[in-house]
């Protein structure tokens, strides 16, 4: 039924051009009995414009409504029943995935208007978190999806790398510090001295004024202090970028909260002039009402803060990219920053600030628990990703040991898994970690869908040429996939409005399994016949499968 109501459009495109009348989608019924067709059009509500019996209109169009795509009409007591042609639309649809290739289900929904999307965003000298790795694989997916519709998409990771921690970083790193440490791990060393001046500040106070000083003496750009931070920063990101090759993630920006370290004061100066400030405790705050806590600006000491550094970011960006829409993929926890953030941005008068969405997402959970990764997800991926290879490749060995390309296709595959298993359920979810689970090659996964792909890919390697098409019959397996197919450009705008990746992911399971029961009760090359049309169809289907998989930021191998 669902491809049936993606056909009601072309339906109504020919209704309109071979009647008098002017027919909207919502006007076709879908009857229940198959024997009344699979659309049928009331007639009663153009009687009186036509001055014309339901009856003798229904007639009237039922005769005109010649096309491909419709096998026969019938006109009964006012109803003019429509009969689908399977053959026709099969043949269409065919062509057209074959003429439009990749592009296939892209439009110009988005009018080349800016997107902006704030993502990844980790912390430097700190772990990338389970939650980092949402954000980059959710926004990443939302970035591919949105280009597809029409829009140009500008990635921003909005790295963390600034604040009064970076002062109690260099602080510990001055008295414990050593080079070659750093470089063999920078993360983890670093966030070793983090720790340690966190437990000696405990017996010894006063190191926190030290390390106040020394973000002081960095926000004043002390050449010394602004060279250590620049080398952890650098390091950090090094690892960091071990993530994004893993993942094939690019990004257009890198600027993150210290690129703002200069852009504040005139911000806070607006928000003065405004007459937005309020004092309260020594702090210069931002009153939100009754319902909403204020929103911190700058502290006692002068130091700015995150919601100051989100204010001097959101309008760069608006004034850099001229934005029509500035999504922020950030977890669950920061809703109320995002809701303080946009109300700051409209009591300043900037109207735009209807155009911030955060896009928020749940935790990942193992064994029902917030999953806390001691070394970081960069270790904990790479061990995951080992694991994903090795089960891979026992696969592999079993089933295609003369595989030319193993350890890449193993790597596709284990990226791939985790992927899938971050973009099947909608993202506001928290979801379950579980790597023998998301590595199935049954059931709602990955490697799932892959493996389908990868075997539609293997008979037409093994069929050659297609030949011409021409179609005899479209048996229940095949109509299925026909269905499905037809919906891409649908589900490709549905997830494109609702900003949803699991649009795409439960799309491609879906297709994915009707070519699988097609593959397993039709013996494609033996009949020679039919053996043109269905090449055709299987290419369509590694076509749109292809197409979903790079969507949601996966590999799609083609020999597995
Ligand atoms: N670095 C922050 C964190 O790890 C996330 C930043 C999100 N983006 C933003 N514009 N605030 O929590």
């Amino acid at each position: 039924m669902k491809g049936v109501i993606a056909m009601k459009s072309e339906v109504v495109k020919l209704l309109n051009e071979n009647s008098l009348i002017s027919v909207e989608e919502s006007m076709l019924e879908h009857p229940v009995h198959a024997q009344m067709g699979d659309l049928a059009l009331p007639c009663f509500p153009f009687a009186k414009e036509l001055r014309k019996s339901p009856t003798l209109i229904a007639q009237e169009i039922a005769e005109k409504l010649n096309s491909p795509l419709i096998e026969r009409t019938e006109a009964v007591n006012g109803y003019v029943n429509i009969f689908l042609s399977r053959n026709g639309i099969t043949e269409s649809l065919i062509r057209k995935i074959s003429d439009e290739g990749t592009e296939f289900g892209s439009s110009f929904t988005g009018n080349g208007g800016v997107v902006t999307i704030d993502m990844s965003s980790p912390n430097i000298a700190k772990p990338f978190s389970m939650g980092h790795l949402r954000s980059t694989v959710i926004g990443n997916s939302i970035a591919n999806i949105l280009e597809k519709s029409g829009y140009k998409t500008i990635k921003i990771n909005y790295i963390g790398d600034w604040g009064t921690q970076f002062g109690k970083l260099l602080t510990a790193y001055r008295k414990w510090g050593n080079d070659e440490e750093v470089k063999a791990a920078p993360i983890q060393t670093l966030l070793r001295y983090y720790i340690k001046f966190h437990e000696e500040a405990e017996l010894k106070p006063s190191l926190n004024d030290e390390g106040r000083a020394a973000f002081k003496a960095l926000e004043d750009g002390d050449s010394d202090a602004l060279a250590l931070w620049k080398w952890f920063r650098s390091e950090s990101l090094k690892e960091f970028q071990r993530i994004y090759d893993l993942l094939g993630v690019t990004f257009d920006s890198y600027n993150g909260e210290a690129y703002y370290n200069d852009k504040m004061d005139p911000i806070v100066q607006e928000l003065d002039e405004k007459d937005l400030l309020t004092e309260s405790d020594g702090a210069q705050v931002v009153e939100l009402g009754e319902d909403m806590p204020p929103a911190l600006i700058k502290k006692s000491d002068g130091a700015t803060l995150y919601v100051t550094r989100d204010l001097a970011a959101a309008i760069d960006r608006k004034q850099t990219y001229h934005f029509v829409k500035s999504l922020y993929v950030v977890g669950n926890e920061q809703s109320l920053h995002f809701t303080q953030l946009c109300q700051v941005l409209s009591k300043m008068g900037y109207d735009w600030s209807k155009d911030i969405e955060h896009i928020p997402f749940g935790l990942i959970l193992k064994n029902g628990k917030k999953m806390s990764t001691r070394k970081g997800i960069i270790v904990l991926l790479e061990e995951v990703l080992n694991e994903a290879i090795d089960l891979a490749k026992g696969t592999i060995e079993e089933k295609n040991p003369n595989l030319a390309n193993k350890q890449e296709v193993a790597e596709a595959v284990g990226v791939g898994a985790i992927i899938f298993s971050d973009l099947k359920q909608h993202r506001k979810h928290d979801i379950e970690f579980n790597l023998s689970s998301m590595l199935q090659t049954e059931g709602e996964t990955g490697p799932y869908v892959q493996y389908a792909n990868a075997r539609a890919h293997s008979i037409l390697r093994k069929a050659g040429n297609v030949g011409e098409l021409k179609i005899d019959e479209v048996n229940d397996f095949e109509w299925e996939i026909v269905k499905e197919l037809n919906q891409f450009p649908s589900i490709v705008e549905r997830s494109a409005r609702s900003l949803d990746p699991s649009v795409i992911a439960k799309y491609a399971i879906d297709l994915a399994q009707k070519f699988n029961s097609f593959y397993a009760n039709v013996q494609v090359l033996s009949d020679e016949v039919q053996k043109p049309y269905r090449l055709a169809l299987i290419q369509a289907v590694t076509i749109v499968l292809g197409e979903s998989l790079r969507l949601l930021g996966m590999k799609s191998p083609e020999e597995m």
